[in-house]
């Protein structure tokens, strides 16, 4: 596992919370306290994503540099997962 902690960003404005960001912010909560360590959560409402595709994009969720778009729980975890095996 990398010493640099990875930059998540969930979205929790409108669209995306209806869509279930909130679903995936309560499964990051349960992680194991070591994966939880080895990342720097934050929230923003909107990322203007959900104007771009009329809601399609949502929920939409950002790792490191890599925007995960229409994001559910099992996308969000393989590409943490990806990046703490690293
Ligand atoms: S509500 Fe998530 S991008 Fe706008």
């Amino acid at each position: 596992m990398s010493d640099e902690k990875i930059q998540l960003m969930v979205c929790t404005g409108a669209t995306c919370t209806m869509k279930g960001s909130r679903d995936i912010l309560n499964q990051i909560s349960k992680l194991s306290a070591e994966k939880r360590d080895a990342i720097d959560l934050d929230t923003q409402r909107c990322f203007a994503r959900c104007e771009a595709s009329d809601g399609l994009w949502c929920p939409c969720v950002r790792v490191n540099d890599e925007w995960l778009i229409e994001a559910q729980w099992d996308d969000v975890r393989s590409a943490l997962n990806k990046l703490l095996d690293d």
